[in-house]
């Protein structure tokens, strides 16, 4: 009797589970229901400092609502794997990375809106360190706290890099830095996973940039630390302006001293 039990119930979690999977959405909906309902309950999608441009086209641009005798089913307009891919070109490059070439987008976009520029689901290292941070997890990974699941499987195959524990140096050799120091091809910008490597693709191995400096193709390596010596250079230049003027002044000034000091020592010398 009890197992019996267990068993009908484990069938309608399972069944439940399944229909929630194939997009159930939890209260009905009327067929041709216009995007501007979608927001009477769920306003907080097209809300936030970076909403997806895609929201102003409305809901039903990538959700489908679909009414089955009593059931309404939601689901996306294309496959998951695909649906970005219908408005945004992938690209061509040599070298894409895994999660763009599949088309999981949206381990990293939120697709409606975020915090971050770009519905980025973190901010610059953080994002990529999610992933590709060297550490032991312990179970499935939940990627930026979404429903978003790594195995530790899925998650040992990611190639990591290995950072000192303040995550600010160490790689890609030595104790290069990867944070807390001058992007010197982006003034004003800090060096980041971003300075060196590409986001989706690139025409390099690793997802390494290339970069163009007077339409001339650079290694990144060579752009930055040649950017580094030029900055160098020219603060070298400019402390050596400042002592050649100074040195002037002194100059100008020695040569006026013997008309300057008689008469002060004459004014100086006149008692009262
Ligand atoms: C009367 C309120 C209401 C309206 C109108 C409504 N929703 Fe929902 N929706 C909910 C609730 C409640 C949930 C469950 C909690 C959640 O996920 O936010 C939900 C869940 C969802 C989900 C996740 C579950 C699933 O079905 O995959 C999607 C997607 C969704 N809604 C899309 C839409 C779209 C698109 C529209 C407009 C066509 C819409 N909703 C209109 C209340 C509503
Ligand atoms: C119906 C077309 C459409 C679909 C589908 C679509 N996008 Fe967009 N997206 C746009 C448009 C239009 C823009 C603004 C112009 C541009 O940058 O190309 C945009 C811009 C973006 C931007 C730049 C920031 C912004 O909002 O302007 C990101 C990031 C983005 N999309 C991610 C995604 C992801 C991830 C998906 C899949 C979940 C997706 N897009 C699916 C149309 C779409
Ligand atoms: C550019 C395509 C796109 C547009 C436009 C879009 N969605 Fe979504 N939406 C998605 C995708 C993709 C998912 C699945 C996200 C995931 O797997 O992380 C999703 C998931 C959802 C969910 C369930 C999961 C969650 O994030 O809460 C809700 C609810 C939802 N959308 C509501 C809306 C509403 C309301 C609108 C209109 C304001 C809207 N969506 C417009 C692509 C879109
Ligand atoms: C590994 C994380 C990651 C994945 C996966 C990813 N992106 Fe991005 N995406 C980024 C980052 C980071 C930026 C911001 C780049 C920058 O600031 O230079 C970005 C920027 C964008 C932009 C705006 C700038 C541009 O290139 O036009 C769009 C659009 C975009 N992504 C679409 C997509 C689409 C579509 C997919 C899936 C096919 C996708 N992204 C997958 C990390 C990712
Ligand atoms: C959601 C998990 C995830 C996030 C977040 C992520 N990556 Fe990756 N990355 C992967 C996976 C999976 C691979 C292995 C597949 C491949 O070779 O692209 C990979 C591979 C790479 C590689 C090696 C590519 C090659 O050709 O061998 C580099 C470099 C890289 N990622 C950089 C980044 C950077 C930079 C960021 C942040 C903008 C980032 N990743 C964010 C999952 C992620
Ligand atoms: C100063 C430039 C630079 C910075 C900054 C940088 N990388 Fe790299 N990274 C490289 C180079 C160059 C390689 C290729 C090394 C090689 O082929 O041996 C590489 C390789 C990788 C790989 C592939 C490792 C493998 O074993 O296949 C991953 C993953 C990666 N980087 C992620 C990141 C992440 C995440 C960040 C930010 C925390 C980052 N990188 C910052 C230059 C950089
Ligand atoms: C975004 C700018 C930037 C890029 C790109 C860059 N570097 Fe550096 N690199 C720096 C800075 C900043 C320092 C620290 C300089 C200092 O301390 O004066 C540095 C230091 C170094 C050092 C000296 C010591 C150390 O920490 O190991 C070496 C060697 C080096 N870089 C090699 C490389 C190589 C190889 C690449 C390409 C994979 C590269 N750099 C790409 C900015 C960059």
């Amino acid at each position: 009797m009890k197992s019996n039990f267990k068993l009908l119930l484990f069938v309608l979690v399972f069944a439940f589970a399944m229909r929630l999977n194939a997009g159930e959405h939890p209260v009905p909906l009327e067929k041709n229901v216009d995007a501007a309902k979608c927001l009477e309950c769920h306003e907080e999608k097209s809300k936030g400092t970076h909403v997806h441009s895609a929201i102003s086209m409305g809901c039903t641009t990538c959700h489908e609502v679909k009414v089955e005798k009593d059931t309404t089913l939601v689901n996306l307009t294309s496959p998951a794997e695909e649906l970005c891919f219908t408005c945004h070109e992938k690209s061509k490059e040599t070298t894409l990375h895994g999660p763009y070439n599949q088309g999981k987008c949206v381990l990293c976009h939120d697709p409606h809106t975020s915090e971050n520029e770009n519905q980025l689901r973190a901010q610059g290292n953080s994002l990529c360190l999610e992933c590709h941070q060297d550490r032991s997890i312990t179970g499935a990974l939940k990627l930026f706290k979404t429903d978003h699941e790594f195995t530790e499987e899925d998650f040992k195959s990611v190639p990591k890099i290995g950072l000192d524990p303040t995550l600010k140096m160490g790689h890609p050799m030595g104790m290069h830095k990867v944070a807390d120091a001058p992007d010197l091809l982006h003034p004003g910008q800090k060096i980041s996973c971003l300075s060196c490597h590409e986001n989706h693709a690139s025409a390099r191995e690793k997802l390494v940039r290339t970069v163009e400096i007077n339409k001339k193709k650079m290694d990144i390596c060579d752009s930055c630390h040649m950017a580094n010596d030029e900055m160098r250079m020219a603060e070298a230049q400019k402390r050596s302006d400042e002592l050649e003027s100074k040195r002037l002044k002194e100059e100008q000034l020695r040569a006026k001293q013997p008309n300057v000091m008689p008469q002060k020592m004459q004014k100086g010398s006149t008692p009262k």
